[in-house]
């Protein structure tokens, strides 16, 4: 038989074929060990070498198209086994399907936009800044002098004698003031680091930024922003106070707190006027301009929030835990 025909019977004898069963059947008829390619080799060891090689060239071709015939009748096969089953309803297509876990939003960043959401209503803008940093921007610029305690290593995070992993956002009020003439009007979210370990630190922490410089805004302006945005936050559950405090970079100062469900003032912020030395450091004039600067522990917040007493479980990815701000994502 010429090997065209010869292929042409045997995709015949094939496609008539209707289960897997007696498709290896055939299978091992043509190309098992003993089958009819395996003789065929056999036969042709008598040939002289010239038609050894040409005969075996025929040999493989075929071989190689009943192997491809045999796949491809296998695919049909379980195609039609398998629309079989649909049509007979074998499946049950009534069964409930299966249930896709999704993962919840982590409690942080979920409180990070909802202040977001608060500043950006009476028009801060939203920027984002670097977690690692210089001394200028960090320490220089916000007028904290080079003998102030914070510098140091039993504080900071020193990368060497220059880099810092940031100890505050307020580096981005510097980055920013450089870079804007006022009107400025940011807020900014991000990590800060600071040496410090036990179940109200942790050395990594979260704090919320605000700047707002423009011609006379007042402390007045920035104590009703902060007081209103509380109130906004806690839906008045809580009791607010604020008080006079110091940083190097405002004048005056204050810092505000939180009355908790124990009777213990908790600390949430602290924030004032933008210091003139700061102002100058970043070529704005002061006699002109002037502004109020805040930043928030969003850790703080959280946990008043969700009445959670240890600041460590945000990091430690205990599901349980986690699981539980699932509903939150679609307040
Ligand atoms: N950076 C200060 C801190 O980390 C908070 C602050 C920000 C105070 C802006 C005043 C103005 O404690």
């Amino acid at each position: 038989m010429k090997s065209d025909d010869l292929i042409i019977t045997i995709k015949k004898e094939i496609s008539a074929i209707k289960d897997i069963v007696n498709l290896n059947i055939l299978k091992i008829k043509y190309l098992g060990k003993k089958g009819y390619i395996s003789s065929q080799f056999l036969l042709i060891k008598k040939l002289n070498k010239k038609e050894k090689i040409n005969k075996s060239i025929i040999i493989n071709s075929q071989k190689k198209q009943i192997k491809k015939i045999i796949k491809e009748r296998i695919k049909e096969i379980k195609l039609i086994k398998n629309n079989k089953q649909y049509s007979n309803h074998e499946i049950d297509i009534s069964l409930p399907g299966k249930f896709i876990k999704i993962g919840s939003e982590h409690p942080l960043n979920y409180i990070i936009k909802k202040i977001e959401n608060f500043f950006v209503k009476i028009g801060f803008k939203i920027v984002i800044g670097l977690e690692i940093e210089d001394s200028f921007h960090n320490f220089d610029a916000l007028n904290i002098p080079k003998y102030h305690p914070a510098r140091t290593e039993k504080d900071t995070f020193w990368l060497d004698k220059n880099i810092l992993l940031r100890t505050q956002t307020s580096n981005i009020q510097i980055r920013i003031m450089k870079k804007k003439k006022p009107p400025i009007r940011i807020l900014t979210s991000g990590k800060v680091y600071r040496n410090d370990y036990d179940n109200n630190h942790t050395p990594m922490f979260h704090q919320i930024e605000g700047l707002y410089i423009d011609k006379k805004v007042s402390f007045t302006d920035l104590k009703g922003i902060l007081s209103i945005f509380l109130d906004f936050f806690f839906g008045k559950k809580y009791q607010t106070r604020i008080r006079p405090s110091y940083f190097p970079f405002t004048e005056p100062s204050l810092e505000m707190d939180i009355l908790n469900k124990n009777k213990k003032w908790i600390e949430v912020l602290g924030a004032g006027m933008v210091h003139p030395n700061v102002l100058k450091n970043v070529n704005i004039n002061s006699s002109k301009y002037n502004g109020f600067a805040f930043g928030i522990g969003v850790e703080r917040l959280t946990m008043l929030y969700y009445n959670i007493n240890d600041i460590r479980s945000f990091y430690e990815n205990d599901l349980r835990f986690l699981k539980q701000f699932k509903l939150n994502n679609f307040i």
